[in-house]
């Protein structure tokens, strides 16, 4: 990481743009060939969230909460399918506030209302921060498949119950942002997905978050966090260390919003996951999460903001669109009112 000097709804299925190629599935290891645990659900009709200890560091909280996903995955799937689905299922998730009743709910929707729930919750961060929710196009891009495959819902479905039941929304759905960003959950689930061999090649190791708070502990202090500067991550990764640094501000009583954020990765997934995380550690306005090679000698800073640019003007054009539908539905409705009345009178 290093400092970088201060710059700066009716919408139809696919205002995404479409995803680049899907990463290569991991193959279930052969713990996960055990058959799925008998659904609950088919005992008892409505289930409830399960009451479970809930590990007191938040980290090991997160990891629980991977492994437990990890499981229901390859139970229920075997690994045959795109690692962005549960990916994407558990980035949607982490972005819901924790209401009241709320965990219940999901609990009982049915896997073919799921891709629906993940769409809305993803759509309605993407009127806030179109970028950032284009930028992880590779987590929801499946959910809008008209056509899911009944093995990948049953899928989704499982890993959605393992999350919920682990206590993601106590760990994501807090108001405060302080406590949201207690632990980075898609870190050890997106390691924990990827092939080993592919995750040797792309050098895709977290760093661990003892170390990256230390690091933040260490080198960043009143002195150094001058409101207006920017942070820059050129191999973002999940964006791990943003996270430590973000909790090390606001432990110092300043805002995040008032600082710069640039995080770059090669990787579409691991950008897309950052940029998720983003949103839940409320990185703020000046957020800004590219993909691009960082070795290479183009400006990749000035190719992330264009992005950013175009994903608001093109956010703002469908908006306007939707509000004239909207305005000019109004209109029909009062001239319809206004002509009745007159046959009436
Ligand atoms: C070792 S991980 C580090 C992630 C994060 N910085 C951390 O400390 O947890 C390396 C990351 O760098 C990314 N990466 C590797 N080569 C890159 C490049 N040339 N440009 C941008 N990102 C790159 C990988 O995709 C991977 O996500």
């Amino acid at each position: 990481m290093c400092a970088r000097r201060k710059d700066s709804p009716v919408v139809t299925d696919d205002f995404l743009p479409r995803a680049a190629t899907t990463a290569a599935a991991r193959p279930a290891p052969s713990w996960a060939k055990k058959p799925p645990p008998k659904s609950k659900a088919r005992a008892t009709g409505k289930i409830t969230a399960r009451r479970y200890a809930a590990p007191r560091d938040p980290h090991q909280h997160a990891r629980k909460i991977a492994d437990n996903v990890l499981d229901a995955w390859y139970q229920n799937f075997g690994g045959g399918s795109s690692i962005d689905v549960p990916l994407g299922t558990v980035g949607g998730l982490s972005l819901l506030r924790n209401l009241p009743g709320l965990a219940d709910w999901v609990l009982n929707l049915q896997p073919e209302e799921l891709p629906k729930l993940l769409k809305e919750i993803y759509l309605g961060h993407w009127v806030k921060r179109p970028d950032l929710i284009n930028r992880a196009i590779r987590l929801h891009d499946w959910a809008w498949n008209p056509d899911p495959g009944k093995q990948q819902l049953r899928a989704v479905h499982a890993v959605t119950r393992a999350a919920i039941n682990t206590g993601l929304l106590e760990l994501t759905g807090h108001d405060d942002p302080r406590q949201c960003s207690e632990a980075d959950v898609l870190s050890p689930l997106l390691t924990g997905l990827r092939h080993k061999s592919d995750k040797k090649w792309r050098g895709e190791y977290h760093t661990p978050a003892c170390v990256t708070d230390l690091m933040a502990n260490i080198l960043v202090d009143k002195d150094f966090a001058q409101p207006g500067k920017s942070f820059c991550e050129p191999a973002i990764g999940s964006g791990t260390i943003f996270r430590s640094v973000a909790q090390r501000l606001r432990d110092l009583g300043l805002n995040t919003h008032d600082f710069g954020w640039y995080g770059n990765d090669i990787d579409s997934l691991s950008a897309g996951c950052a940029a998720v995380n983003a949103i839940i550690w409320d990185l703020g306005p000046r957020c800004l999460i590219g993909c691009a090679d960082s070795l290479a000698p183009d400006d990749h800073y000035a190719k992330t903001r264009t992005e950013a640019a175009d994903a608001f003007e093109e956010r703002d054009k469908y908006m306007g669109a939707a509000s004239s539908i909207v305005a000019f539905r109004r209109a029909f409705d009062l001239v319809d009112q206004l002509t009745s009345q007159a046959s009436a009178a």
